[in-house]
């Protein structure tokens, strides 16, 4: 019997990771990590064992992966601690004897230009390091990215962006799940994988169809970065983070965020699901 943890289960990737891993595996296999376990009390239920685990407490991590055969470290959502906090959890991974982890870095990441590829990079390096078997699984943007607020674009008739005519490679959660779970099922590790959705798109494409599906025409609207940054502002995010999405906007319209692998549909088994339908799936709400 192999024993699989998974860290970061209650988000949003981390619970479609455990609804396929509960599809092709036995509960009584999987161990969910989380900082507060009763946020998974829905897996405990269905026999997931849920431990307690914060990235941020080393001891905590090497009681979670005591007996784990096979780790995913799904990437924390803390900026600028997230070295040391994978670090934490690659060193527990050690004392734990563990035979593979798989960690979720970013597409191209130790060419990217993205401002957020540098954390990842630096976790790439200290599993490079370890001794320990893994693969790295290097993410696209998620679909959903884009279809979270569609409609004040509907609205207006205009989607906003940075990226020119660059062509972006983007797959939902479920389809990352769904490549994830396949390496953590059956990669032999020492891989790296570019997951990237099959088909790419260009944002002039994205916003014809949205305007298609909304039965209105959506034009995209392409801007320089500043004046990316400063309609996302004026939309209400915080400079920090309307700065960040400019830079990736405008990075994307030089390939930062494309990629023709077909590694996520070779490990999921199934083909990506095409942006018209995350689209359509965003507008039935
Ligand atoms: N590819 C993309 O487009 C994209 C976009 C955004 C993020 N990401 C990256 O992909 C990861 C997964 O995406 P997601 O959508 O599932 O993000 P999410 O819903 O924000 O989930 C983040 C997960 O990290 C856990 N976490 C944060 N700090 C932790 C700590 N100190 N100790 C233990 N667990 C901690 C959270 O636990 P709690 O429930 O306790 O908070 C949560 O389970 C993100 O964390 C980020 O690194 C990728």
């Amino acid at each position: 019997m192999t024993t699989y943890a998974v860290t970061g289960a209650t988000g949003k990737l981390g619970r479609l990771v455990l609804d396929e891993l509960l599809a092709r595996t036995d509960a009584a296999n999987v161990v969910a990590l989380a900082r507060d376990p009763s946020a998974l009390a829905d897996y405990a239920a269905r026999g997931v064992r849920v431990r307690q685990a914060d990235y941020d407490d080393p001891a905590s991590l090497d009681a979670a992966l005591a007996g784990v055969d096979r780790v995913l470290l799904i990437s924390g959502n803390a900026v600028g601690q997230r070295e040391r906090q994978h670090g934490a959890v690659i060193e527990a991974a050690k004392k734990a004897g563990v035979s593979y982890l798989a960690y979720t870095s970013v597409l191209n990441a130790q060419a990217s230009k993205l401002l957020l590829a540098a954390e990842h990079v630096l976790t790439e390096n200290l599993l490079g390091n370890s001794g320990l078997n893994y693969d790295v699984l290097r993410m696209p943007w998620y679909s959903e990215n884009y279809t979270g607020a569609l409609g004040p674009a509907i609205e207006h008739g205009a989607i906003y962006g940075a990226t020119g005519e660059g062509r972006l490679s983007t797959a939902t959660r479920a389809d990352l799940a769904g490549g994830t779970v396949g390496a953590l099922l059956n990669s032999p590790g020492g891989k790296v994988y570019e997951f990237a959705g099959d088909q790419s798109w260009s944002m002039a494409e994205f916003a014809a169809e949205v305007g298609r599906q909304a039965g209105k025409p959506v034009q995209y609207v392409n801007q320089s970065e500043p004046d990316y940054a400063k309609t996302l502002e004026g939309a209400g995010l915080p400079p920090p983070v309307a700065g960040f999405l400019a830079s990736t906007s405008y990075l994307a319209g030089f390939g930062e965020l494309y990629s023709d692998s077909k590694d996520l549909s070779t490990l999921s088994g199934r083909p990506s699901t095409p942006i018209s339908q995350t689209i359509a799936a965003a507008l039935k709400g």
